[in-house]
């Protein structure tokens, strides 16, 4: 059985004082014990807010990490740093880092080689834009980013991953991809996961649908049969409605 995953990525939101009661509301509300819930705060905050779910089952992540291993790298943070503060995942590849912080394929295949080889689990990250799901070029960049982000990866280096797809033109919009859109798309990556590692591993990695989820069409979304969960912006900034997605699982 594949992990059920409801994973919320603040981004650049909340203060200090917000985000500790933000996870406080989170840790203190009651949601299905089979889901695993993963917030991905600024790193700043990760430090204190794992002694705040140390005694819970919530797992915490980073937004974003460094592809090496320590030195000279002026602002950037370390795999093994963040593990050494209790973080356990990482997103890898976000759209908002592809697009404004030019981050490639090649240099994300770094970080997920690192996050690896310090024991934490990448979220690797793919999606289209608006103009190439409009051109129908959709297929050919999810597998392009898919290709070459994580298939150099061994089979039990790709189980030790989570995949999110999410559309770019759904992110932060609004506009969610159909319920239909998202299991074609879902069923695509793990057809990919077949070829190229065989059934058994396909079915046990994990693949988060992302863009525009809420309350209201979680419930479809994950209703889907290659839908694991989410990966949630907007809406994992309010406790109630993270929690209310966390338990839209049929
Ligand atoms: P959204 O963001 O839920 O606000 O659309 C999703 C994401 O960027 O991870």
């Amino acid at each position: 059985m594949r992990k059920k995953i409801v994973a919320g990525n603040w981004k650049m939101n909340k203060s200090h004082d917000e985000a500790i009661e933000l996870i406080q509301s989170i840790a203190a509300s009651s949601y299905e014990e089979s889901i695993h819930l993963i917030v991905f705060p600024p790193t700043v905050y990760v430090s204190e807010i794992t002694k705040i779910t140390a005694s819970t089952e919530i797992s915490v992540g980073v937004q974003n990490s460094s592809q090496y291993d320590a030195g000279a790298y002026t602002g950037e943070v370390s795999s093994s740093m963040i593990k050494s503060i209790g973080a356990e995942y990482a997103l890898v590849g976000h759209s908002e880092r592809r697009e404004y912080f030019n981050e490639q394929n090649d240099e994300l295949a770094q970080k997920v080689n690192q996050l690896l080889s310090d024991g934490l689990t990448p979220v690797y990250c793919c999606g289209e834009v608006l103009k190439e799901r409009e051109d129908e070029n959709h297929f050919n960049i999810i597998k392009n980013q898919i290709e070459e982000g994580v298939f150099h990866l061994n089979e039990n280096q790709i189980q030790n991953c989570i995949l999110a797809y999410e559309p770019v033109w759904a992110i932060g919009t609004g506009v969610t991809a159909s319920s239909g859109q998202a299991q074609e798309m879902h069923q695509f990556i793990r057809s990919l996961l077949v070829e190229k590692y065989g059934i058994d591993v396909a079915d046990s990695i994990s693949i988060l649908y992302g863009g525009s989820c809420k309350p209201s069409n979680a419930k479809e979304l994950f209703g889907n049969p290659d839908v694991d969960g989410g990966l949630i912006g907007g809406a994992s900034l309010v406790a109630e409605d993270f929690i209310a997605i966390a338990n839209s699982f049929g």
